[in-house]
């Protein structure tokens, strides 16, 4: 860390009301003068989309720091921020990715890469928290090991946009317990609230889960610092992510969210899509699970994720 890592926001970023500036002729024709200078410093770049990507980006970031008129005071407390970034990202912690995701620059180019295809079920974030190597289980089985929560029966089917069922389809799903912890959180090596599962001969699958809880973002860091000074709150709507591969269908990356959940507007990283939202039925106490599992007095609940996978050659 550097001295410079301690001064906040509130104290460099001014909170008096910006004031219109109108740059006079000369200043426009300085600064313009210097990005015509920095485009053509690319014009000789080789790689077509990388000459592109460059002089784009050098566009906006200057439309960015003259529509605001950045102070080099604020420039340096944006160096010091994503340094800060840097430093706190390592093998288990992208500090990048979260900055990325609640400006919704991940879900932005989900958006574009995954552009909508016939019926195919809508992908969503990743999220930091996939592990290669989950468990497998059989269906019916329970992914939720040590993770404790109110018991979720999750069933459905998996099929093609022309609708033919596809089975052995691999269905990775991993959620946070009822206190909003991934496994990979705890310090003692558990495994729970992940598996993954095969579609069965029919295209169907069913697991036990956890009904979803909300929980926030890692926001101990730089991100979270962000997002309190600004006001915003690191909390995720309620969720149950999935990756569905099979061959020949393009991957699906995606969540289902619960019906009724309040932070449904509000989730920090904008994966909410209405597709995705589902209903998660209450059974009280007593009420006859889906596969004879005696779940004593304990209520639970049961949902219906149906998903259809895009072809692999889907035009992009
Ligand atoms: C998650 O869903 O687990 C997640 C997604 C984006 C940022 C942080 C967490
Ligand atoms: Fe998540």
């Amino acid at each position: 860390m550097n001295q410079h890592h301690d001064r906040s926001v509130a104290d460099t970023v001014s909170d008096e009301p910006p004031t219109p500036v109108t740059p006079t002729e000369a200043q426009r024709e300085v600064e313009e003068k210097l990005i015509r200078n920095v485009l053509r410093s690319f014009d000789d770049c080789e790689n077509p989309r990388l000459r592109q990507v460059m002089q784009s980006l050098v566009t906006h970031l200057h439309a960015f720091i003259r529509d605001i008129r950045l102070t080099e005071k604020e420039w340096a407390l944006a160096i010091d921020f994503l340094t800060a970034v840097g430093h706190i990202t390592d093998d288990r912690r992208q500090e990048f990715i979260l900055l990325s995701d609640v400006l919704g620059a991940s879900m932005q180019t989900i958006n574009i890469d995954n552009e909508a295809y016939k019926n195919a079920s809508e992908a969503t974030v990743f999220g930091p928290f996939f592990l290669e190597d989950s468990p497998e289980i059989k269906n019916g089985e329970d992914i939720a090991g040590p993770a404790v929560g109110q018991p979720c029966w999750v069933e459905g089917s998996v099929k093609d946009t022309d609708g033919n069922s596809i089975p052995n389809a691999r269905i990775e799903v991993w959620e946070a317990d009822e206190d909003g912890f991934y496994d990979v959180q705890y310090t003692d090596e558990r495994v729970s609230g992940r598996a993954h599962l095969y579609s069965d001969d029919e295209g169907n699958y069913r697991f036990w889960g956890l009904t979803p809880t909300p929980y926030p973002i890692p926001h101990d860091g730089p991100v979270g610092n962000m997002l309190e000074a600004t006001g915003r709150s690191p909390m995720r709507a309620a969720h149950l992510h999935f990756m569905v591969t099979a061959p020949g269908q393009r991957r699906l990356v995606t969540h289902i969210f619960v019906e009724g959940d309040e932070l449904l507007k509000y989730d920090t990283v904008f994966g909410v899509k209405q597709s995705l939202i589902k209903r998660f039925e209450e059974q009280p106490a007593g009420t006859p699970t889906p596969d004879g599992r005696d779940l004593g007095d304990q209520t639970w609940t049961r949902t219906r994720f149906d998903i259809v996978l895009a072809p692999e050659d889907t035009p992009r």
